[in-house]
């Protein structure tokens, strides 16, 4: 099995998914990284543990077909079958979606359905909620929404600040997104392969 991680910023958990697949906790193959944006760090990342990665930006006249069908393209290729989201910040269309399906998940550090968008852990320590965590669901035309497989919960503490609760989320999303992934090729996508093939 052979998967691509998307991710456009930092790319802490790209780093983490890489050192399952070294450690043999994921049993697919990483084969390579998608950026949709030229600066982001995680490509810096993917040079230096020597993951081929490809960047394509959108344009701004640019269809999202027409920059999906782009990427697909690249996928093709690299005879991709599935896909790990991971800090990618563009909603997904259909092209990819139809190409794809049941084939894309998403981290997501809230507890969905609340706090979606580009900034879950913000959102929820600024609300009146006790608690937070991560979310990791399946992907649909929605912003962060989708079928959901694996949710972890945590306490907001008292004496929580951002900077304290960023660093335990992301401890979380370090731990379970491998463990997940790894689950989610062996009960759906080595299943559909063998479908596929009979
Ligand atoms: C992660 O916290 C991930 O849950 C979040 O982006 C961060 C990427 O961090 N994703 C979303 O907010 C999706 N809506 P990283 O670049 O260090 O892996």
């Amino acid at each position: 099995m052979r998967f691509a991680v998307f991710a456009s910023g930092n790319g802490s958990n790209f780093e983490a998914i890489v050192r399952a697949v070294e450690n043999k906790e994921i049993s697919a193959t990483l084969v390579c990284l998608f950026s949709d944006k030229k600066n982001a760090y995680v490509i810096e990342r993917a040079k230096k543990k020597k993951i081929p990665y490809m960047v394509i930006e959108k344009e701004k006249q640019e269809t999202k077909e027409s920059y999906e069908k782009k990427i697909i393209e690249y996928l093709e290729e690299k005879s991709i079958d599935f896909i790990i989201l991971a800090g990618y910040m563009k909603i997904l269309g259909h092209v990819l979606l139809e190409k794809y399906p049941k084939k894309i998940i998403n981290l997501h550090p809230s507890l969905l359905p609340s706090f979606p968008g580009k900034q879950g852990i913000h959102d929820a320590f600024y609300s009146k909620e006790k608690e937070t965590g991560i979310t990791i669901h399946l992907v649909d035309q929605g912003i962060d929404t989708g079928p959901i497989i694996f949710q972890h919960a945590i306490s907001i503490t008292r004496h929580e600040t951002l900077s304290s609760l960023e660093t335990r989320i992301h401890e979380l999303e370090h731990r379970y997104y491998p463990i997940v992934i790894e689950k989610y090729i062996r009960e759906v996508v080595l299943n559909d392969k063998k479908k596929s093939l009979n």
